[in-house]
């Protein structure tokens, strides 16, 4: 169910059975000559959604755009600052909290947002525990008070115990780290006429850590990181967003239910 597609009553009902939603997080950054600008956008909203059918949770909007800094030297990349997406995503979860949504299951798409989205976790923590000490005991209902049990987590699609496996078994360590073969195959499962068949030039090795998006370009200069996307097929796509969707789908029930 996504909450795009519901009514404010119907989200009232689901609040009744579930705490818990979905949240689709990714990149709007290139991705080699092959991979498209919103890669890791679709990847993580096409998993979310059918993380949502499965476990009939709803599906927040995808948070589209992320932290992209270091491939802002390539046309088409938006990147906002870590500052921004730390606000961005605790604007998205309190607004949330506020109507009663205490479990929140971010699938995320981009290396990049890491950081700033676990930042933004211990953000909300801090002023949710604020306005509990303000508001809450020294609150004459306590009504105001924001529930002592909030939780946020973040899984990245692509690192999930089985889905690592299958990513080794169909490209080794031709898998690179950006505009791997396997997001790209996701993308082109899901939108199968945006295919890219062009000539690429040998690997890069990744040699050391980047800093800003000159060096990136400098290191990466077509802007895949170690990673041979034209091994990528649309059937790849889709077994590995069967395989993620099932160990997301079931890391999202136990997180649900734990104590
Ligand atoms: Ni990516």
């Amino acid at each position: 169910m996504l909450l795009q597609h519901t009514t404010w009553p119907e989200v009232g009902d689901y609040l009744e059975s579930s705490k818990g939603i979905v949240v689709p997080i990714g990149s709007t950054e290139q991705h080699g000559p092959t991979g498209l600008i919103g890669t890791d956008a679709l990847a993580a909203e096409v998993i979310a959604k059918r993380v949502g059918e499965d476990a009939k949770a709803l599906v927040a909007p995808t948070i589209s755009y992320g932290m992209a800094q270091h491939h802002m030297a390539f046309t088409g990349t938006v990147t906002l600052q870590p500052s921004t997406l730390i606000l961005v995503v605790r604007d998205v979860v309190t607004s949330l909290v506020r109507h009663g949504f205490e479990r929140f299951f971010f699938i995320n798409g981009h290396g990049g947002n890491i950081a700033p989205v676990n930042t933004a976790f211990s953000q909300i923590q801090v002023e949710l525990a604020a306005a509990r000490s303000s508001d809450g005991p020294g609150d004459e209902t306590g009504r105001n008070a924001p529930p002592a049990d909030v939780r946020c987590v973040m899984k990245n699609w692509w690192m999930g115990e089985k889905t690592t496996k299958l990513r080794e078994e169909l490209y080794g360590d031709k898998e690179g780290s950006h505009a791997t073969p396997s997001e790209v195959a996701v993308t082109w499962h899901a939108f199968p006429d945006q295919q890219r068949d062009l000539p690429l030039d040998p690997i890069e090795p990744v040699r050391r850590s980047f800093h800003g998006p000159e060096d990136y370009r400098k290191l990466f200069p077509d802007g895949r990181m170690g990673a041979d996307p034209s091994l990528a097929t649309p059937e790849h796509g889709r077994r590995l967003v069967e395989v993620a969707t099932a160990e997301l789908a079931s890391a999202y029930e136990e997180f649900l239910a734990d104590d």
